[in-house]
């Protein structure tokens, strides 16, 4: 099937910030799949450490080979750097909606939460704030990853916080007394300290880990005191049960 583009009066391409879920391909939404097969042009963000972009390899199969397949590189530890790996990668995405291509940028998870997309969407709209941005929103791996505990998030009434990985025994302390539920995400490169913060703070045996979730590699260990280093991976959080239950 042809490729379409969707130009509007200025004849710049649709982008299409794609969530493509947490790992498992069954888990794109048919919207998702929709848009994913109508643009001639795929970008993806290729993270320097990683040897294939994890979104890709999600909806692999659902490209055709006259796609074209944009990489967009970034680095993982440097913000400096990252500022101008974003404007870069914002120029290649809005050089092809400038020749009227409908380009979608995957984003693992949901484009909105913790996503390189943000960046993109904010450089696109400098560069052609009249190009047309379509957001589909994914299962995100903090939904997926409570799934898979079989553990629900929050009930009515209680709190939810969601940190990335900056946190300290300050924020952790303070985040576990003030909400119900806490996820970490980005854990991997503190999985160590942020451990030992938990038995400090006595919530060892209130946290769970979740390893590639909905992936062939998840693995879900309810006793994080058994973490192994094979265990630990970039796509790892942990969920963590406040003190609220205790009051
Ligand atoms: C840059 S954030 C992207 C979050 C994504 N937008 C989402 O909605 O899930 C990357 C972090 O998300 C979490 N993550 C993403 N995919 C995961 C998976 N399959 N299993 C467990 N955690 C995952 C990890 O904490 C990882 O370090």
């Amino acid at each position: 099937m042809p490729k379409t583009t969707s130009q509007n009066s200025s004849n710049i391409g649709c982008l299409y910030g794609v969530g493509v879920g947490p790992g498992d391909p069954e888990l794109l939404t048919l919207k998702a799949l929709k848009a994913i097969q109508s643009v001639p042009v795929i970008c993806v963000p290729q993270a320097s450490n990683m040897q294939d972009s994890y979104a890709l390899t999600i909806v692999k199969d659902y490209l055709t080979p006259d796609q074209e397949i944009l990489r967009a590189p970034f680095p993982t530890n440097n913000a400096d750097g990252a500022a101008k790996t974003w404007i870069d990668a914002s120029k290649l995405v809005s050089s092809r909606l400038e020749k009227g291509q409908d380009v979608a940028f995957l984003t693992e998870g949901d484009p909105m939460l913790f996503s390189t997309f943000s960046y993109v969407l904010t450089g696109v709209k400098e560069i052609n704030p009249e190009a047309t941005v379509v957001i589909i929103p994914g299962i995100s791996s903090v939904m997926a990853s409570a799934a898979s505990s079989g553990e629900p998030l929050v009930t009515h009434g209680q709190k939810l916080a969601i940190l990335p990985a900056t946190y300290g025994l300050d924020d952790l302390s303070e985040a576990t007394s003030n909400f119900d539920t806490v996820v970490l995400m980005k854990v991997s490169p503190i999985i160590v300290k942020t451990l030992a913060e938990l038995e400090e703070l006595g919530l060892t045996k209130q946290s769970t880990y979740v390893r590639r979730v909905t992936t062939d590699r998840e693995k879900v260990i309810r006793d994080v005191t058994q973490i192994k280093e094979e265990d630990m991976d970039y796509f790892s959080l942990l969920i963590v049960r406040g003190n609220q239950d205790e009051s």
